[in-house]
């Protein structure tokens, strides 16, 4: 079965660029660019990898972004991503980044797109992998900063396909952010956002009804609303999920409690996910292979997971449908 799931094509649809960090870069970027990082050693910085929740893990995640300087860092963060990718068979990736993290930091916007940008030029004509980019917006800080923050992004719209939203989400409903999506969607962009992954339900319909969302990242949380259950099945309004992010977050204790295959069976259209895997303890392949360990997936249930992924995908239905080919094909 790992070699079934090593080979089948895939796409990644939830992952955040900055989430990639493996602590042997962080050191090099930090030495490199002069930053004092508050760990010793590569071996401290993996023991500090142990979270009670999202809060925990996001104190650290900012922390880690701050060697992130110069464009060639964004540049090597996004080309080891893709080479990652690239052994995991992913054929298509659309990937998070967080400009707050980096501007707040007096790191122009420019700086950043342009590193991500160039390696995922480099990606589709050395490895035909395709990519998009999502801009987020942090929920922890202000519609009036993200505002600003779409501002700032409109000269690279070509780039950008759409926004997302990130960060802390107890306590920053999706309400907070009507004003901002509705722009965004003015200008062009598509919008998705992190929602039931530790909040409400609640937040999962907010998201779909006030946001308008096309898809919801994480979105595990349904699982508590019977109508929510239906309407996402009915709708094929994708959840994102991330099942090695819900384990290390504590969204769920173990990977045998993880709801993500009954979500499928029930006929929602769920896919496996990453989300930040230098912090979370592994890429895509390593997400499918322990659902497949703790839930015992039968190679239907992952073909119809990688189907997913590229029927969730903003890719279009002509690609869609070769993707499709090529994973029936697979034996
Ligand atoms: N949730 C919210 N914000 C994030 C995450 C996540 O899983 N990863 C990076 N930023
Ligand atoms: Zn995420």
């Amino acid at each position: 079965m790992i070699h079934y799931i090593n080979k089948i094509p895939k796409a990644e649809l939830h992952l955040h660029i900055e989430g990639t960090l493996e602590p042997e870069t962080m050191f090099r970027l930090a030495k490199r660019n002069n930053i004092d990082l508050p760990y010793l050693s590569v071996d401290e910085v993996k023991r500090a990898y142990e979270f009670d929740n999202l809060q925990s893990f996001l104190d650290i995640y900012y922390k880690g972004a701050q060697v992130l300087i110069n464009e060639i860092d964004f540049y090597e963060l996004t080309w080891e991503y893709i080479e990652k990718i690239h052994r995991d068979n992913v054929k298509h990736t659309e990937i998070f980044f967080d400009p707050q993290s980096h501007t707040n930091r007096g790191i122009a916007f420019e700086t950043v797109i342009n590193g991500i940008k160039k390696a995922l030029t480099e990606a589709k004509d050395k490895y035909g992998i395709s990519s998009l980019i999502i801009m987020c917006f942090l929920k922890h800080l202000s519609e009036e900063e993200a505002i600003e923050t779409l501002k700032q992004a409109l000269p690279y719209k070509k780039w950008i396909y759409g926004v997302g939203l990130d960060s802390s989400e107890i306590g920053n409903p999706p309400e907070k952010f009507k004003r901002v999506c509705d722009m965004a969607m003015d200008n062009g962009f598509i919008t998705v956002a992190h929602a039931g992954e530790e909040g409400p339900s609640q937040y999962i319909w907010d998201s779909i009804k006030l946001l308008h969302i096309s898809r919801i990242d994480h979105g595990v949380r349904c699982s508590d609303d019977e109508v929510l259950l239906e309407y996402l099945k009915r709708s094929r309004i994708p959840l994102t999920v991330c099942p090695l992010s819900n384990l290390k977050l504590r969204v769920f204790d173990k990977m045998k409690d993880h709801n993500i295959l009954e979500l499928l069976h029930m006929g929602l259209c769920v896919t496996v996910n990453s989300d930040d895997p230098a912090y979370f303890g592994g890429y895509i392949n390593q997400n499918f292979i322990e659902l497949w360990k703790s839930l015992d997936l039968t190679k239907k249930d992952i073909s119809q997971l990688a189907k997913n992924s590229f029927s969730a995908s903003f890719l279009s239905l002509d690609e869609k449908q070769k993707y499709y080919n090529e994973i029936d094909s697979l034996e």
